[in-house]
Parts: C-alpha cells; sequence; structure tokens
C-alpha cells in the first residue's frame, strides 16, 4: 500500500533540489503525498537530529552516532512513515538506511553488515520501493558546496577529504548491491534534465499505485 520513495545522495550531489522538483510536480499531478527527512521527521528524531549535527560534539563515538541514527530512524518509521503508507500516501523521504550504511558503515568504518544490525530494529523490515541515488564525483559535489554562499558546514560535513571520498565511494556501491531498488542517477547534469530522469523512472511506480 502506498509507495515510499527515498532520495540518497553525497552531499552536494543537488539531492534537496530534486527533492523538492519531484515533490512539486507529484503534487501538481494531484497525489497525496508526505515528504520527510532523516535524522529527523517526528520531534523526536528532530531533538536527535540537533545532537547529530553539533558542531561542538566532535567526540562522538561512531557506534553512537550509528545508533542515534537508527533510533531516530526507527520513532520516523512507526510514527510517520507506515502510517503514511497505511492510508495508502506518497511517502518521499530524503535519506534512510543507505545513508547510515554509507556515512556509518563505510564513512565510519563501521562495515555495512553491522549498520546494517544496528538498524533491522529501526526499519522494521520496510525499505523503500524505490531509491533515486543521485550521484556526483567528490570533487564536484565540493565545488558545488563551496559555492553555496551562506551555507556553514555541520558536523559531518566538516570531516575530512578522505571520509568524503569514502562515502561518494560508498554511495556508488549501494547501487551494486542492491541494483533493484537502488537507480543510480548521474547528478552531474543540468537540475532539469536530471529531474527529467527522475520523473521519467517514477511513472512505473505510479502505475502501480
Ligand atoms: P542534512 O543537513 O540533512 O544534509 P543533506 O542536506 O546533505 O541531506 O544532514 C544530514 C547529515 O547526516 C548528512 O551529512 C548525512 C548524515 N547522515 C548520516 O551520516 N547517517 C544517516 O543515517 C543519515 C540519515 C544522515
Amino acid at each position: 500500500m502506498g509507495l515510499f520513495i527515498s532520495m540518497e545522495g553525497p552531499d552536494g550531489s543537488g539531492k534537496t533540489l530534486q527533492m523538492d522538483l519531484l515533490e512539486k510536480k507529484l503534487r501538481e499531478e494531484g497525489y497525496d503525498i508526505i515528504r520527510s527527512r532523516e535524522p529527523g521527521g517526528t520531534p523526536v528524531g528532530e531533538a536527535i537530529r540537533s545532537i547529530l549535527l553539533e558542531p561542538s560534539f566532535t567526540g562522538m563515538d561512531a557506534v553512537t552516532e550509528a545508533l542515534l541514527f537508527a533510533a531516530a530512524r526507527r520513532q520516523h518509521v512507526m510514527e510517520k512513515i507506515r502510517p503514511a503508507l497505511a492510508e495508502g500516501k506518497i511517502v518521499l523521504l530524503d535519506r534512510y538506511i543507505d545513508s547510515s550504511l554509507v556515512y556509518q558503515g563505510i564513512g565510519r568504518e563501521l562495515g555495512m553488515d553491522y549498520v546494517q544490525m544496528i538498524n533491522d530494529p529501526a526499519i522494521d523490515g520496510l525499505l523503500p520501493d524505490v531509491t533515486f541515488l543521485v550521484y556526483v564525483d567528490y570533487e564536484e559535489g565540493l565545488r558545488r558546496k563551496r559555492l553555496q554562499s551562506g551555507h556553514t558546514m555541520d558536523r559531518l560535513e566538516e570531516e575530512e577529504e578522505d571520509f568524503h571520498r569514502m562515502i561518494n565511494k560508498g554511495y556508488y556501491s549501494l547501487a551494486e548491491r542492491d541494483p533493484k531498488r537502488v537507480i543510480l542517477i548521474d547528478g552531474a547534469r543540468s537540475p532539469e534534465e536530471v529531474a527529467g530522469e527522475i520523473w521519467q523512472k517514477m511513472q512505473e511506480y505510479l502505475e502501480k499505485l
């Protein structure tokens, strides 16, 4: 029931703009949708988010971090995502378990299997029907981020270069790990071209609604 779409991508991939464009298009076409983001999406989740992104918490242990992301996710699934899907809505989600697999599993070197295990109780068997992975390579992502004037870096964005290079590689391997669900979208094109491809791929899923 319903349709669960998640959007993923490394920092600077243009993921958020693509979320905006897809949300707008779905609303224009009259679909009943809710948009949300991780970490966050519920009052409990937003409180956890502020802990996770707090720049002064430089000493946060990697497992603590992974557990906090998973805790926020569990609350999100139970309080918001499952109920919306049960009502037949489209759920459009900015980041989900794949972000943890990549940022904590690869970036923090906890391993994808370990992070999957931590997340099993969080997702409670719920995976997106489709995940759009908007991909740009590391240099392009960084260049775009720096161009955004007035953007202050959060704790995760301030990680050093190697971390972000690993994130980019990790994202790429996600599409290989689960090619049926994760659709790789080349983000190094104009926003209109990227949105056009996403919308074209969406048709298959909308038909099943
Ligand atoms: P946010 O400001 O939402 O970033 P973006 O606009 O790039 O989505 O910050 C979320 C940050 O948290 C981002 O750097 C990715 C990271 N993250 C994880 O490390 N693990 C996770 O499970 C999730 C959901 C996000």
